[in-house]
């Protein structure tokens, strides 16, 4: 089913996204909450710290992934752009905005083509869960990978972003029995990720025996995608108590690690500072994602994008190197304070 207004659609959450208050206001990640232990004596060499880890077959030099965006647009595919030719300079990993309207509309797909100036970084896909539901299926998740020349998919789960959308998504009775099939047969790799509202450890639990790639618990505390959809289809913010609502960050992650242990963890929302990145290593991630804090750079440039994921590169090996932690398996055992 094809939707006039998705690419307008898309350029509305770029622009109150720059230019709104998104973020939640009285729900935090939890990160704040945290302390990374401080050694005075850390047996490390700052330059000999070792930021590097292999997610989805894929070296990265740190563990970041630019978060998933956008696409459609022509505007989309400047910012797609700029995003992946940062990574490819850092040395990240990124992944794009939902591909919903590639499948709809395929003269649009080339605002996801960065494998030109990104030939070598782990590129992720990106398709709706709720679109599984609407007829979407293996033949599409495959398409939205090789179409652009991804090494896996993100399928974003949010049913409270489609509530609030005007003409969203409400369906999604069947959900988990559809993605126990559909990723099966996929024959890519895929990740589960919600948008900023969090997966709790009782959904994990639900996903047990799923052969997901990865989970990004995606929690609240950063960009509140209900509010984003509130500032879209009202200019204003009218329902305050759903637009703060979901788990936050570092509850999600325990949550679900706890839940699935074995499962290869992304943390995201609301990762401001590679310290949060730290922390979110320390509380079992193997990686973190940002989205909204490299929305601004990337319409500006690759050079603007790259020097927000060096400062989070930076702020990571410091901090590894205060707690005395060499590498990031070292991190992983750090036991994190309260504050
Ligand atoms: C402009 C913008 C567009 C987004 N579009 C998508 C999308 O198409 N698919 C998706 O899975 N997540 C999308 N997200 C959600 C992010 O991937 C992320 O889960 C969420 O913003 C929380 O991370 P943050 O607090 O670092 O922004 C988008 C985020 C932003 C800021």
């Amino acid at each position: 089913m094809t939707n006039p207004s998705l690419p307008r659609r898309k350029v509305r959450h770029i622009e109150v996204c720059l230019s709104g208050e998104v973020e939640y206001t009285t729900r935090e990640t939890g990160f704040g909450r945290l302390d990374l232990p401080y050694r005075a004596l850390p047996e490390t060499d700052l330059e000999h710290i070792d930021t590097g880890v292999t997610f989805l077959g894929r070296r990265l030099r740190a563990p970041l992934l630019i978060g998933a965006m956008t696409g459609g647009a022509e505007l989309a595919r400047t910012i797609n752009r700029h995003l992946a030719e940062a990574a490819a300079r850092v040395g990240v990993g990124m992944m794009l905005g939902s591909q919903r309207v590639m499948i709809e509309r395929p003269a649009s797909r080339t605002s996801f083509d960065v494998r030109d100036v990104a030939p070598d970084i782990l590129l992720i896909g990106n398709l709706g869960v709720a679109q599984l539901l609407l007829g979407y299926g293996v033949a599409e998740m495959r398409e939205a990978v090789t179409a652009v020349g991804a090494d896996a998919l993100a399928l974003h789960t949010n049913p409270l972003q489609e509530a609030l959308q005007e003409g969203g998504d409400g369906g999604f009775r069947g959900v988990i029995e559809r993605l126990r099939v559909v990723v099966a047969e996929a024959g890519v790799p895929v990740m589960l990720k919600e948008v900023g509202h969090g997966i709790s450890g009782d959904v994990a639990r639900a996903l047990r025996g799923v052969p997901l790639a990865a989970i990004d618990v995606a929690g609240a505390g950063g960009t509140s995608w209900a509010k984003v959809e509130d500032l879209v289809r009202y200019g204003e913010v009218r329902h305050h108590d759903l637009v703060e609502w979901g788990i936050p960050t570092v509850t999600a992650l325990r949550e679900v690690r706890a839940a699935l242990p074995e499962m290869p963890l992304v943390a995201s929302g609301g990762v401001r500072s590679g310290v949060d990145v730290a922390k979110a290593i320390a509380l079992g991630a193997s990686v973190a994602a940002v989205a909204r804090p490299l929305l601004a750079p990337a319409l500006e440039s690759a050079d603007a994008v790259a020097v927000v994921l060096e400062r989070y590169v930076y702020e990571l090996r410091v901090a590894m190197h205060g707690c005395g932690a060499s590498d990031l398996a070292a991190l992983a055992r750090v036991r994190l304070g309260d504050r």
